[in-house]
């Protein structure tokens, strides 16, 4: 299987069938169809899912999804168990991040809704001091909902350089900030090389600028607080430093949840009134959202809620123990192949990587034709992965084929980086 067997030519509109097909053949289907996409259960994907190959983990998952997968979590009044459940996990989240006494959190379907929240709470907040032409700065290497966010809310987007090691260059982003800066963003850790930005010095810059600052702990968000537990060097990224303001995790990633939970967190509970819209003068009352979406789906929140009860702290070092272990016997394997060089100095489960002699781009095609499904960096060309507990028992088999991509690489398809075809 190739990940890049998607047709170019026109397909015909679909029409669904004047009669019903049988359930059984539906599902036949809804399975075939399935069968051209990544195998994720076997470990061929590097990002889009987080497995953790436990039985008992997925039981949880699978209960909590069918136990919500009717309800609406729009209206908390008439599901009071999703309103106390997303509460327990706003609360959780907010205390594995050291957030302060009189702290808020939201939860939300993903990264990408945590930032653009941040991102208009910091445009209303800046807009309550007289800033009208706000602006974001952040490292390149923030992820691009930082500049969709920007787009959304109608604010300026300033990247800045990174240094040669793929962290933010405090430097250039003091020098990027001015008045109109509403958000300062950091990534704890970021994606494309897995790095961690100086947190404490970005952060230390806006609270001297007064304005906010973003700590994209995404990723991080459930990896870092147990590196830190496990006794790992972990510098700080969380509210235990003065000049972060507001902090996203997510809950899909590293928090082993089915996908749709996010959390962002901000230092003063007040600020989410922000993020809540209210709109009163429809014929049927009062409407109040505290996100983006309106009627929203309650398993994620389930989901949410059961894993991270059900494994608890310790569950998640536990896990954690093996997957840095895991991590270092990849980046080992990596590094004693000839050319290959890991991109900077990761600090958890992911890593990039290029190389010196040859066209990674053509190693990655090779890994493709083999089924593995590594994402592309740009900056430099490099390959992408984040490693999920699930991958221990395929990291020699990745490291043989990788080991026979090197040394079979060949011409490069021409695959770039990528997430989705062109429009
Ligand atoms: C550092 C970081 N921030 C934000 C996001 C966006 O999260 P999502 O894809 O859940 O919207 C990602 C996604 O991988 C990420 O890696």
């Amino acid at each position: 299987m190739t990940n890049d067997a998607r047709s170019t030519s026109p397909r015909p509109r679909a029409t669904m069938p004047l009669d019903g097909r049988r359930s059984v053949d539906v599902v036949a289907e809804m399975y075939q169809r399935k069968q051209g996409d990544a195998e994720w259960g076997r470990g061929r994907t590097f990002s889009l899912v987080y497995p953790t190959g436990r039985a008992d983990v997925d039981g949880v998952l699978t209960e909590a999804n069918v136990a919500y997968l009717f309800e609406n979590a729009l209206n908390p009044l008439r599901f009071p168990s999703l309103a106390t459940m997303e509460r327990d996990v706003t609360d959780m989240v907010a205390d594995l991040l050291h957030a302060p006494e009189g702290a808020g959190a939201g939860f939300s379907s993903g990264g990408t809704e945590s930032i653009l929240l941040s991102v208009l709470v910091s445009r209303e907040r800046a807009r309550e001091r007289g800033v009208t032409q706000g602006n974001i700065v952040f490292p390149e290497s923030a992820h691009p909902a930082f500049a969709k966010a920007a787009f959304v809310t109608g604010l300026e987007v300033r990247p800045t350089a990174l240094r040669d090691d793929f962290t933010a260059d405090e430097s250039a982003v003091a020098q990027a900030v001015d008045h109109n800066t509403v958000l300062v963003v950091g990534s704890a850790y970021g994606n494309p090389h897995g790095v961690m930005d100086p947190i404490a010095a970005l952060s230390e810059i806006a609270l001297e600028n007064g304005t906010a600052f973003h700590s994209d702990a995404c990723i991080g968000g459930f990896v870092l607080p147990f590196m830190e537990g496990l006794g790992l060097p972990v510098p700080l990224f969380d509210f235990r430093l003065p000049g972060v303001t507001q902090i996203s995790a997510d809950v899909h990633k590293y928090g082993y949840a089915t996908k749709g939970a996010s959390v962002i967190t901000y230092r003063e509970k007040s600020w989410l009134q922000h993020q809540t819209f209210r709109y009163d003068l429809w014929p049927s009352g009062g409407y109040r959202t505290p996100s983006m979406a309106g009627a929203r789906a309650a398993s994620p929140v389930a989901a949410a809620w059961a894993i991270m009860n059900y494994l608890g702290r310790h569950g998640y070092e536990a896990i954690m123990n093996d997957l840095v272990a895991t991590t270092s016997r990849f980046r080992k394997g990596i590094e004693n192949l000839p050319g290959l060089r890991i991109l900077g100095d990761p600090i958890g489960p992911l890593l990039s990587f290029t190389s010196d002699t040859d066209d990674v781009f053509a190693i990655g095609d090779r890994l493709d034709d083999r089924g593995w499904c590594c994402n592309r960096v740009k900056e430099p060309s490099g390959l992408h992965m984040m490693i999920s507990p699930l991958h221990q028992a395929y990291c020699d088999e990745f490291l043989s084929d990788l080991a026979a991509a090197v040394a079979n690489s060949g011409e490069s398809r021409g695959i770039g980086a990528r997430y989705n075809d062109e429009d």
